[in-house]
């Protein structure tokens, strides 16, 4: 098994994605949860299942702890029980172990403590990087995951050389840059869902489902019109203005870039079509995830939960934070996304897979 490499753990767990944010992350979870249901209900094989099996295993890729993950994981068994319910074994379910797979820093005891006491099923962490495998061959029966596969494992290189076309000088993503650097990012995002793709090509079983929630773009370049990416372009002028007046180097803007990427539908299904070991089952696009919901006073707040700790870890200065989120609270208010708030659609792709056969 290959090494997790530190580059790949210091992105995400630099995140501190905190409980601010959990409700932001759970209206996508919610949204998806129906769909989620309905579709493992629809695919999950029984008889694809030895006779002799003694539990079902599934995993939340990606957990947090939040209550989200316990409640997807619920939402997971309901499907697969009412599979067997509607196929008139309801008597013969087979045990569950649940398994919540996040990065080694999770808060994993926080998690535990959303687990319902008098459950019916067995729990345990996964700590690892989900770019690798995470339990023996054909382990997993449902893989589950939802706001997670848009993390990228490492900043792609020449985005901070500045002998690269693709230097991203004065921005801190690839919104509204020059193609270079949406490109670095797109291979990037590639080269990641590749890796995530084998490593559960290792660990899911023939015929075993993956559910994802992914977040998404209608197309490849993203407009700054896109939800959480023009709030990507105000910080990048909140810290420009900052470097112009002194108050942090303009070499810390330029070597500053998220982690983060938005693939579009198309790109999505020609990723999974080429890794190959998973046929695409179902696909759709969750309507109904507008900013309207998120009233733009708590904006900055619920970004906070989510990228405080990134900002912190690159500017090293409690005060340089504090002032970046202070100028985006003002910024966002002449911004499109206060102004035009109709137009900021949040895109999440629904997808599930099947493992295909393998072959000798
Ligand atoms: C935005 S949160 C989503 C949490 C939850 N799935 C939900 O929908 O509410 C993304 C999570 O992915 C985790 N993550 C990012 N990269 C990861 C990796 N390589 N391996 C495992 N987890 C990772 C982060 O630590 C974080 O907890």
């Amino acid at each position: 098994m290959e090494a997790q490499s530190s580059s790949n753990k210091s992105l995400a767990e630099n995140g501190e994605v905190h409980s601010r944010s959990d409700a932001n992350m759970l209206r996508v979870v919610k949204a998806g949860q129906n769909i989620v249901k309905d579709e493992i209900a629809k695919h999950f094989d029984i008889k694809s299942l030895p006779s002799s099996i003694k539990s079902i295993r599934i995993v939340d890729v990606g957990c947090f702890y939040g209550s989200t993950t316990v409640n997807a994981m619920h939402n997971v068994m309901d499907a697969i029980k009412s599979k067997y319910q509607s196929e008139g074994l309801e008597n013969q379910v087979p045990e569950f172990e649940v398994f919540f797979n996040d990065l080694e820093s999770n808060n994993f005891n926080a998690l535990f403590k959303f687990l319902p006491p008098n459950r019916d099923y067995f729990a345990a962490a996964l700590p690892a990087s989900f770019f690798n495998p995470i339990l023996p061959k054909q382990s997993f029966h449902v893989v589950h995951s939802s706001n997670s596969l848009n993390w990228l494992s490492e900043i792609p290189k020449e985005l901070t050389d500045s002998s690269s076309p693709a230097w991203n000088k004065g921005k801190i993503h690839y919104t509204n840059a020059h193609m270079e650097v949406v490109e670095a990012y797109s291979a990037q995002y590639a080269k990641d869902l590749q890796r995530f793709l084998g490593a559960r090509a290792h660990d899911v079983a023939v015929g075993g489902l993956m559910a994802l929630l992914v977040p998404s773009v209608p197309e490849i370049h993203l407009s700054s019109e896109t939800l959480s990416c023009s709030d990507f372009v105000i910080f990048g002028d909140c810290m420009t203005d900052m470097a112009k007046e002194g108050i942090i180097k303009e070499e810390q803007v330029d070597s500053f870039n998220l982690g983060f990427y938005f693939s579009c539908p198309k790109e999505l299904k020609e990723i999974i079509e080429r890794n190959g070991e998973f046929s695409i089952e179902s696909m759709a696009k969750l309507d109904g995830l507008t900013s309207n919901t998120v009233p733009i006073e708590k904006r900055a707040l619920i970004l906070r939960g989510g990228l405080e700790g990134i900002f912190k870890r690159h500017f090293e200065s409690d005060e340089v934070v504090d002032e970046i989120f202070d100028r985006y609270s003002k910024k966002v208010l002449s911004s499109t996304l206060h102004l035009r708030p109709e137009t900021h659609k949040m895109a999440v792709v629904f997808i599930l897979l099947k493992r295909k056969p393998l072959i000798d």
